[in-house]
């Protein structure tokens, strides 16, 4: 707790009155960020891991000003591809202060970093393939390598983001210590990385440790091989680590009466599992959600509200085009009716009805809620959709020819529009009309 605020922000917790003010002013569907409330995070993170590395995974979040406040915090970037470096960059961090996850990365993603990396300080590329490597020899890289692991283990909110042991990501395990030693020969090898999933609750930390432990014991093989390693460690010569990268994935309670993480019992789990780290070889993690996820809430109007025999449907302007997760993941984000209706009485002393809250796109999937209890939505009423700060506006996207939503930031209270919303013209700026003589793009 202390000076970081409490362990998670509810739905309740945020100000009625002042999302009414920003709605108004902005429209909706609009997604609203507190920076104040990510400061905190970043503080809570750093308090419980005080001599760790902590790396925000920027896919979570990666508007310009969210940025700025995790580096102005003093963590590190971890990025998913060339665009998120890019922004890293334009955000102020420095390459030192990069690392760029490549997985199966397109060829123009590693020409960019290999361009960046031409230019000192380079970021460092978490390599999860052998192919990977040789790709990078191909384009003359010499910068830093980290090596990705498949543990073997994973965790994580749902099958779909469960990567410990999916096969897509990182070496074997049982390989891992040869690729690392191969990779050592052609590259600066500084560490050494495995990731378990996203969203990983209080009951699923013993998968947490089971990588951790995994993660290092290979540090240690790597850092300080002895005869009785085996074949391969017997006469291996000790590679200099810089980390052990044991990623991100601390979860968030969604669910309004679910326990957040004790962050502090996972830091000792943590130290503890990874046992003594050989001197030089840092911990470090990569969370994403823990960072941004409880500082947003989407804020969406009523327009339909209609009786059915299956139960009320309340129609929305906010639907799976602006939030996925509900679609993708059948996730669970708390949803709180904050009045508005011209005329009609303040939520709270309205009846508990179990409400669909569906939006406009043009399918069943196209759900917010299911036959959940709501303070009876009236037409012209705002929702507020909670948790929607990590993987909500990153993941919009544009079906139906919805324009994406507007994102407005709170900084000490103070709304800033951080991303406008879409027009009509930005959904056809990038097609292709007759007069244009630039071509195809690669
Ligand atoms: N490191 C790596 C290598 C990752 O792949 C991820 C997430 C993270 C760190 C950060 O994980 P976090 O701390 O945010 O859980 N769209 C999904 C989540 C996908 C996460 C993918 N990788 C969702 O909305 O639940």
């Amino acid at each position: 707790a202390s000076s970081a605020g409490p362990p998670v922000r509810r739905v309740s917790d945020w100000e009625a009155g002042a999302l009414h003010e920003i709605a108004a002013e902005h429209g909706t569907p609009l997604y609203v960020q507190d920076l104040d409330r990510v400061r905190e995070n970043c503080e809570r993170l750093r308090n419980a891991f005080p001599d760790a590395d902590v790396r925000y995974a920027v896919k979570a979040h990666t508007g310009r000003s969210v940025l700025e406040t995790v580096r102005e915090a003093g963590l590190d970037a971890e990025c998913a591809s060339a665009g998120e470096v890019d922004r890293a960059l334009a955000a102020g961090f420095d390459g030192e202060r990069l690392h760029y996850t490549a997985v199966n990365p397109p060829a123009r993603d590693l020409d960019y970093v290999v361009g960046i990396t031409a230019a000192e300080p380079a970021v460092t590329v978490t390599v999860g393939a052998v192919d990977t490597l040789d790709r990078l020899a191909e384009r003359g890289y010499d910068g830093r390598i980290c090596l990705r692991v498949n543990p073997g283990v994973g965790a994580g909110h749902h099958e779909k983001v469960r990567t410990g042991a999916a096969a897509k990501f990182g070496v074997p395990y049982d390989r891992a210590a040869e690729v690392a030693r191969s990779a050592a020969d052609r590259f600066n090898l500084v560490g050494i990385h495995a990731h378990a999933g996203s969203g990983i609750d209080p009951d699923q930390l013993d998968s947490h440790r089971e990588l951790v432990t995994r993660m290092g014991e290979l540090a240690r093989e790597l850092v300080e091989p002895r005869a009785e390693t085996g074949s391969a460690g017997g006469d291996a010569r000790p590679l200099d680590l810089d980390y052990v990268d044991v990623g991100g994935g601390f979860g968030v309670p969604y669910e309004e009466d679910a326990p957040p993480l004790d962050l502090h019992a996972v830091a000792d789990a943590t130290r503890e599992a990874v046992g003594p780290l050989p001197a030089g070889v840092d911990l470090a993690i990569e969370p994403g959600r823990y960072v941004v996820a409880d500082a947003g809430v989407l804020l969406a109007r009523v327009n339909t509200v209609k009786p059915t025999p299956d139960g009320t449907v309340v129609g929305v302007d906010a639907g799976m085009t602006d939030l996925l997760r509900p679609a993708m993941y059948d996730a669970y984000h708390p949803i709180r009716n904050l009045g508005g209706a011209a005329g009609a009485t303040a939520p709270d002393e309205r009846p508990a009805t179990p409400v669909t809250v569906a939006g406009p796109i043009c399918e069943t999937g196209d759900t917010l809620c299911k036959n959940r209890s709501l303070a009876d939505p009236i037409r012209g009423d705002f929702l507020a959709v909670g948790i929607t700060g990590a993987y909500g506006y990153e993941m919009a996207n544009q079906y139906n020819s919805r324009p994406r939503p507007a994102e407005v930031t709170l900084d000490d209270g103070m709304a800033t529009i951080a991303r406008r919303r879409e027009t009509l013209t930005d959904l056809t700026t990038v097609e292709r009309t007759e007069n244009d003589s630039t071509g195809e793009s690669r």
